[in-house]
């Protein structure tokens, strides 16, 4: 089944605009002193947010992709984290900021954070578009936060409902078919 209404504007593309703004304007002043940050996209759901931050930032960086699987179909949980694809080459030594769509229980970033850490990067932080932190079960730090959410199915700016509403450039309210 495909649900067809059209998502109710929850955070506005300027909205969206403003906060990017903000979040690159830290993120480049906590890193200006360590050197060049490697951006670790997790795919598919933060290729916007990590499209639109990566050219805002004044320090060097470069940009990796993992991708990573944590629900069978549409927001029905299916347990387990699963890795789906791996980044390319060796992090050991680098500064990791893992660019994240949204934590909703935590179990997927708990899961990154530490496979990642046995890797021995210099650092790691986390910036994440949106976080439902009343639904969030494990213990996970978000470094940089654009948003805070309650507990609504979002679609939008990467964001998708059974691959609905990924490329919408605003964060829409789509109520879940299955649920
Ligand atoms: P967690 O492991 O429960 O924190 O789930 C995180 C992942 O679930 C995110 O990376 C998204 O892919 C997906 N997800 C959770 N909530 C939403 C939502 O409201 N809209 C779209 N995807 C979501
Ligand atoms: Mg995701």
């Amino acid at each position: 089944m495909t649900n067809t209404k059209k998502p109710e504007v929850l955070i506005s593309e300027d909205q969206i605009e403003d906060r990017i703004d903000e979040l690159a304007q830290q993120i480049s002043a906590d890193y200006a002193e360590k050197g060049e940050v490697v951006l670790l996209g997790v795919l598919k759901g933060a290729f916007i947010f990590l499209a639109d931050l990566s050219r805002r930032l004044t320090i060097p960086r470069q940009v990796e992709f993992i991708a990573i699987s944590s629900y069978e179909q549409g927001s029905i949980r299916s347990g387990a984290v699963r890795l789906v694809m791996d980044v390319r080459r060796s992090i050991e030594g680098k500064h990791l900021l893992i660019i994240e769509d949204i934590v909703d229980s935590g179990h997927t970033l708990h899961y990154l954070v530490n496979m990642l850490k046995s890797r021995n990067p210099a650092s790691i932080r986390t910036c994440c578009l949106l976080h439902k932190t009343e639904k969030t079960e494990v213990d996970v730090t978000v470094d940089y936060l654009g948003f805070n959410l309650q507990d609504e199915w979002v679609v939008g700016y990467g964001l998708d409902y059974k691959e609905i509403g990924r490329t919408l450039p605003y964060i829409g309210i789509l109520e879940p078919d299955d649920q």
